[in-house]
């Protein structure tokens, strides 16, 4: 049977930009004879509407079932007032938890035609191509204790960095595969000079590196890690790290390449049936409600995102490569959405009017 997807646009611009992988996903099957069975169902603000909760349990059965779940995003003015437990995000943040998305991969990948509009200086960032492993479901964001608290005659805030050596390993196994397919370099950022998680972390990642020899593994304390990435990011290709330090070195290195709606992830699980990770691919982005409903969203994210999808889920990394090309090829040839415009007075297309010139390159 074919490779199964289930698409959640969610809210805002997710339904628009998701509209154009939906056209490249049909593509695939019509000029490829690479057919997917796609279903579609609501997530956020779209699923509160009309179940009264933001992700439905046969809709959370139904991802554990697919080969990949591909999000749009989540969210949205309307939604803001309703209760914690309803909202929103509450949805994607159970997808990540029941689906046990430990490994979230964030390529900072520089276009060569928009060296120019990363805030670094062009040489620092042309053909820039790097990969953030951070770890997602443990570390300082989960560990107990955790709270506010009565010490004396005042209040403690408290959070734990915890991560077990099982947590750790499995993190560091999926970016050692992921350097093997890669440029086999992977640099590890911890704070093991002033933190016990961050010996142990440092440790375990050098057990796991004997089963993965040819990899070149380097560490690095993650301030260091921060410098450097803004120094001379083309050092690295693959960055494994914990989920606090990941959070915010992801943010980091994401912007060295432009904007927000260039940007892809996926989230990775533990191996399937058929051996692929349970997986999930989203842009980095929001629901944008300030161009919401406008043709005005960049889809090229969610598009990288389906990108992904290809390479970890459906071993199509040659299609991915393609895919990656075309975005390229139009964006060589000037095409803006109107997050992409400097001051040259180039007039931006639509939404799907890039769909349509990344379908015909
Ligand atoms: P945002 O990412 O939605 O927007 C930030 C800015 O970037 C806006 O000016 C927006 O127009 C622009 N932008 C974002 N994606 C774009 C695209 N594809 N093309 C062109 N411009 C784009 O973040 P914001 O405004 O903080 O949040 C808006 C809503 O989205 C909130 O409800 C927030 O909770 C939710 N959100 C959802 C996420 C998700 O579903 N993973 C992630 C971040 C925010
Ligand atoms: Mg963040």
């Amino acid at each position: 049977s074919n490779p199964s997807i289930l698409i959640l646009p969610g809210d805002g611009i997710g339904p628009e930009v998701m509209a154009q992988v939906t056209r490249i996903i049909d593509w695939y099957g019509n000029k490829r004879d690479l057919a997917f069975d796609v279903s579609t169902d609501l997530v956020g603000g779209a699923a509160y509407d009309a179940h009264g909760v933001p992700l439905h349990d046969d809709t959370m059965a139904r991802a554990m079932q697919v080969d990949a779940v591909l999000l749009g995003a989540v969210g949205g003015p309307k939604y803001d007032d309703l209760d914690f437990s309803v909202k929103p995000e509450r949805g994607l943040l159970r997808l990540r938890k029941e689906m046990d998305l430990f490994s979230n991969l964030r390529p900072a990948q520089c276009f060569d035609a928009l060296a120019d509009f990363s805030s670094l200086k062009k040489d620092i960032v042309a053909g820039l191509d790097i990969m953030i492993v951070r770890e997602l479901t443990s570390g300082v964001y989960f560990g107990e204790p955790r709270g506010i608290f009565n010490e004396g005659n005042e209040r403690v805030g408290i959070n734990t960095q915890r991560y077990t050596e099982s947590e750790i390993e499995r993190v560091a196994r999926s970016a050692f595969e992921l350097a093997m397919a890669r440029g086999k370099k992977l640099c590890s950022m911890e704070k093991a000079n002033v933190m016990e998680s961050g010996v142990l972390w440092r440790e375990v990642v050098t057990r796991v590196h004997a089963d993965y020899p040819e990899v070149e593994l380097s560490h690095m304390y993650a301030d260091n890690g921060a410098m450097q990435l803004v120094r001379a990011p083309k050092q690295f290709d693959v960055i494994v790290t914990d989920n606090l330090f990941g959070d915010i070195l992801s943010d980091c290195a994401a912007m060295l390449t432009g904007s927000l709606g260039m940007l892809p992830s996926a989230s990775l699980g533990a191996p399937m049936d058929n051996g692929r990770p349970r997986a999930m691919y989203e842009p980095v982005h929001g629901s944008a409600p300030d161009i919401t409903g406008q043709s005005k969203a960049n889809p090229i994210a969610c598009i990288l995102s389906f990108a992904m999808a290809l390479r970890y889920s459906f071993d199509q990394g040659a299609e991915a490569d393609r895919l990656e090309a075309a975005i390229e090829t139009v964006l060589a040839d000037g095409l803006r959405t109107a997050d992409l415009l400097g001051e040259d007075g180039v007039t931006p297309v639509s939404t799907s009017g890039m769909g349509d010139a990344i379908l015909a390159a």
